[in-house]
This record gives structure tokens, C-alpha cells and sequence, in this order.
């Protein structure tokens, strides 16, 4: 287990000093920054040395920690192993999700793929598999990945008290959307929902565990994701609420039925968009419509898409919030906003 106070930042400092007094500070992770529904905080890593609770602070279980670069150990490991030239190569930072390492290795360092493998084995000695990432490719968002040690690719992922089981080679699970995935964790209770864009659950699972809609109609199109989304309904205890559906949700929404649409997919989202809010119920209902959008266009292009689509349709639209979820490349964010139409 990862262990975390979350303090105000201006705690930070202060709290810092005394983590590393007392010999309780854990060095193989970063100080971390994180900003939610309640405000800016700071995530102070700890050792199991440190008591439940830390000057007033309950001690709590961090998700997808982020580990230092460049502590001791993987110093000493990279002076040993890399030229100067190469070292400007060498990966910063990885991901891991359940007990699997997911790391990019750029093509120059494919002869020291393995030792890379091995430091970061050492170095997360909970962790079982070692995985190199290219990056996600098409509309099923399947991920180009290469086991590089150990012999499993498949593992449930914590979080937020809920459980994420996939194989790491065939599904993706993006890290930045964390923030969203728990703010959806509060979305539903009592309503009708549709996520036209399942995947394993990302979306589904934890409003279901966390805000218990009355029911949720999961739509997935890549049979592999679907299968996931199946073993997740059972391993969460939701199969009174979810309803999943293998498919193309342009073709099998529930038309006239929802309280709430969830458009969790970026790429060509605004296609779906008519479907989506024929899915709401005729008086009306809330949209989540994800965009990949240059910077500059982040406030006005999701939302007139949106508009337009509603005017087809005769129907009229409230913009109600737009948030940036993510970088998703130079330039480019991923932003959700939340839309009411009626
Ligand atoms: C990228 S995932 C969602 C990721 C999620 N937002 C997260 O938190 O990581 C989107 C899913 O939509 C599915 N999908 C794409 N087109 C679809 C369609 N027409 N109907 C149903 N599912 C579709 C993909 O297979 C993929 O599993």
C-alpha cells in the first residue's frame, strides 16, 4: 500500500520537514499536487513507519502514485548502465496499474529495454510484470504494448474503492482521467443513465459503487473492453444496476430514457452527439460530452457542437460547465462539459 496525507499546500513545506525529521517521508515518490471538487491539495508520501494519523491528517492509501525519477537507487542504476548521450533518453516516470509497470522506452535504449525492466522491477517491489508502452491507437483505443518481464498482463487495478480487472496489452486505462472518473463517482443517484462509451467500466463502475443510479445502461463496441466491463459488473457487486451492452451506441441506446448521457470517448464524439440527446428523456437531461480540442478552441468549439446538434433536434441547451481533464498532446486538451438539454 502507498501511503499519503492529503494537506492544504500551504501545510506543505512545514509538514515536509517534519515527514523527513521523523524519518517517516517516502523518497521513491513525488510530493504531489492534486485539485478536486474540494480544493487544491498536496499529497505527502510516507513510509509504513508513519502513524494513522500524522499531525490531525488520516493517513490514506494514494492511487496511481508517482515515483521519482532520479532517487538514489535509479541514479546509481543509470550512471552504471547508461552513456551521457543516453541518459537524456532514459524514461522519467511510468504508470503502474494493479501489480503491472507500464513504461515508455524510447527506440534508442531497445538494447537496455530489459535492465530498464529490471531497475524498475527492483525499484516497486510489489509489482509483478514490466510492460513498454507505444502509445493508444484507434477508435477501440487499443493500446500497442510489449511485456518485457514477468509473465502476466492481466490485473485488478484499485481505485476509489472500486476494482478495475484488464489485460494491459489489449485495454486502455488513462491515468489523468482519475479526476474525472471520482467526480462521475458522485454523479446518478437515483437516475437513468447511459455511457455510450463503457470501455471496462472507467465511468460506469464507480457511479454505480459510489451513487448507486437506478440504472445504468453500459454500451461497448470492442468485444475484448466488453468482456472486462461483464468481469467488473460481477467483481464490483453492481450487476442490479448496470446493464451492459455489447455494440455500436449509435445503433442501441435506449432512445427517450435517460436523465443523464455519458460521452466519455474523444476522437469524433460530436458524430454521436444527435444520438446521445435523443437518449435523454424528452423533457430533458444532463450531457458529459469529451472533446479533443486545440487550447484556443477549449470554450467555444465542444460547446457550439453541442448547441448545434440540439438545434437539429429543436431543443435547447444550457451549458452548465467545462472542464480541462487532461493534456492530450502539444496543444491539445482533453475537456469534458456538461451540458443541459432540454
Ligand atoms: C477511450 S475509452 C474511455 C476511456 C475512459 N474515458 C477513461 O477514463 O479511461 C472509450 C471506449 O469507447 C469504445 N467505443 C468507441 N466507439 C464506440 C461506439 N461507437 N459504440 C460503443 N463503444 C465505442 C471504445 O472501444 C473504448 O473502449
Amino acid at each position: 500500500m502507498y501511503r499519503i496525507i492529503r494537506i492544504p499546500p500551504e501545510k506543505g513545506e512545514e509538514m515536509r520537514k517534519k515527514a523527513v525529521a521523523g524519518k517517516f517521508l517516502d523518497t521513491a515518490r513525488k510530493i504531489r499536487k492534486i485539485k478536486n471538487d474540494e480544493g487544491s491539495f498536496l499529497e505527502i508520501p510516507l513510509t509504513n513507519s508513519a502513524d494513522e494519523i500524522v499531525e490531525d491528517f488520516q493517513v490514506i492509501e494514494q492511487e496511481n502514485p508517482d515515483f521519482f525519477d532520479k532517487s538514489f537507487i535509479w541514479e546509481e542504476f543509470l550512471k552504471n548502465h547508461f552513456s551521457e548521450a543516453e541518459l537524456a533518453y532514459v524514461p522519467s516516470g511510468w504508470q503502474t496499474l494493479g501489480d503491472i509497470i507500464i513504461v515508455r522506452i524510447p527506440e534508442v535504449l531497445e538494447d537496455n529495454k530489459l535492465r530498464i525492466a529490471e531497475a524498475l522491477l527492483s525499484k516497486c517491489p510489489n509489482c509483478k510484470s514490466v510492460v513498454r508502452d507505444f502509445g493508444i491507437e484507434g477508435q477501440f483505443r487499443l493500446p500497442k504494448r510489449e511485456l518485457l518481464l514477468g509473465s502476466r498482463t492481466e490485473t485488478v487495478h484499485k481505485e476509489h474503492g472500486c476494482f478495475f480487472k484488464q489485460d494491459v496489452t489489449k485495454v486502455m486505462y488513462s491515468k489523468g482521467n482519475l479526476e474525472e472518473r471520482k467526480r462521475m463517482s458522485r454523479m446518478g443517484k437515483g437516475e437513468v443513465v447511459v455511457d455510450m462509451f463503457a470501455g471496462i467500466g472507467y465511468f460506469s463502475i464507480p457511479m454505480a459503487v459510489h451513487s448507486r443510479p437506478k440504472k445504468i445502461t453500459g454500451i461497448e463496441i470492442n468485444f475484448e473492453s466488453f468482456a472486462y466491463l461483464e468481469e467488473n459488473i460481477k467483481l464490483n457487486r453492481v450487476g442490479n444496476i448496470i446493464v451492459p451492452i455489447f455494440g455500436d451506441c449509435s445503433k442501441f441506446t435506449p432512445e427517450g430514457t435517460a436523465d443523464r448521457v455519458l460521452m466519455g470517448y474523444v476522437g469524433n464524439t460530436d458524430y454521436y452527439l444527435g444520438q446521445a440527446i435523443k437518449t435523454l428523456k424528452s423533457s430533458g437531461g444532463i450531457l458529459h460530452y469529451h472533446e479533443t480540442v486545440p487550447e484556443n478552441l477549449s470554450r467555444t468549439r465542444p460547446q457550439e457542437r453541442i448547441r448545434k446538434a440540439a438545434e437539429s433536434l429543436e431543443k435547447k441547451v444550457e451549458i452548465l460547465e467545462t472542464r480541462s481533464i487532461k493534456k492530450y498532446s502539444p496543444g491539445i486538451l482533453h475537456v469534458v462539459v456538461d451540458a443541459r438539454v432540454f
